[in-house]
């Protein structure tokens, strides 16, 4: 019983943490990074009016963008799987729309 709760306590703090979340979705080949961005990252990047993200001056570059996509961060997910030709079309159509922070 004891055992249970110490694997739900830290199942939970994982959660809370976000330092295990992963999300395998997959991009078809043909999909244009703003059809990625809708799918995927509009949950919780919301687009404004102008700007569809709003980036840091250390994040604005196609490069920042792609290893944010790949590693996630504390609070947003991995998504190790939109890499290669869609994750430059992913991080070119958001450095085109995105504005600074
Ligand atoms: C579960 C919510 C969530 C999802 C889904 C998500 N993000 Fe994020 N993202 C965040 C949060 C929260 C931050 C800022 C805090 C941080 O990095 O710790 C962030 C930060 C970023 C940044 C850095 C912005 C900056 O300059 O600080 C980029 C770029 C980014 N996300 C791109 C994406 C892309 C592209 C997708 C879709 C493939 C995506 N995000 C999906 C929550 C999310």
């Amino acid at each position: 019983m004891k055992k249970i709760s110490v694997i739900l306590v830290s199942c939970a703090l994982i959660t809370l943490a976000g330092c295990s979340k992963t999300d395998t979705y997959t991009p078809s080949s043909t999909i244009s990074g703003e059809e990625i961005f809708n799918l995927n990252c509009t949950k919780c990047h919301k687009p404004e009016v102008d700007a569809v993200i709003r980036l840091s001056s250390n994040k604005a570059s196609k490069e920042a963008i792609l290893k944010q996509i790949q590693s996630g961060s504390m609070s947003m997910p991995a998504f190790p799987n939109i890499k290669g030709e869609s994750g430059e079309r992913l991080a070119k159509y958001i450095l085109e729309n995105s504005k600074p922070k």
